[in-house]
């Protein structure tokens, strides 16, 4: 999708999209090495699947990656994406664990600064069930939810994206496995 498609989306709904332009190579990079070595993987707001192509380059070929995007127009471009490790959500990520059982990392694009508290506090409550929480954030609002949650939590500051955005890495235990 060009970067103008995805702008008029913008301009149609800014709470929903939550950001000026897909996120550039260095932070979908960034957000998708978060994965580390987990293998069910759950993507929140995968938007055009730039992000969601770089997890499946990291992902084992035993891996699952289950993606969930609420704008349809969004979804076709993940769809068009030939991978069966891949499975394409159109719906709310706040539903997600309806669709999904296990899940090891949770990397989420999701604009949870525009987001009333009622679902910021469900997202929380999901990700926290997760050994691996990754969250995409254009202005670091997020630490004391975080810090209730996580026992270790890593701020990553990506500035070759527009705007400059910051990334949480974070995790349920405080020494890794
Ligand atoms: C900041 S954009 C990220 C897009 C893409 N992942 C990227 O990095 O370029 C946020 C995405 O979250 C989606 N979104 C917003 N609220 C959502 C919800 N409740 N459930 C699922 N997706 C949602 C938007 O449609 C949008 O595609």
């Amino acid at each position: 999708m060009s970067h103008f498609c995805f702008f008029k989306q913008l301009f149609k709904n800014p709470r929903q999209v939550g950001a000026l332009s897909q996120s550039s190579k260095w932070l979908s990079r960034r957000l998708a090495s978060g994965i580390g070595s987990c293998t069910n993987i759950v993507e929140l707001g995968a938007g055009t699947g730039v992000v969601t192509r770089e997890i499946l380059k990291r992902l084992p070929k035993h891996g699952r990656l289950t993606c969930f995007e609420i704008n349809p127009l969004f979804t076709q471009y993940l769809e068009a994406i030939d991978d069966p490790r891949l499975t394409v959500v159109t719906g709310d990520a706040t539903r997600c664990e309806e669709y999904v059982d296990k899940i090891d990392c949770i990397v989420s694009e999701l604009p949870l600064a525009l987001f009333d508290q009622k679902d910021i506090n469900k997202i929380m409550d999901i990700t926290c069930r997760a050994g691996k929480y990754v969250q995409l954030q254009y202005v670091p609002l997020l630490n004391k939810p975080i810090k209730k949650r996580f026992a270790r939590v890593k701020l990553h500051f990506v500035p070759r994206n527009l705007p400059p955005a910051f990334v949480y890495e974070c995790f349920v235990h405080a020494i890794p496995a």
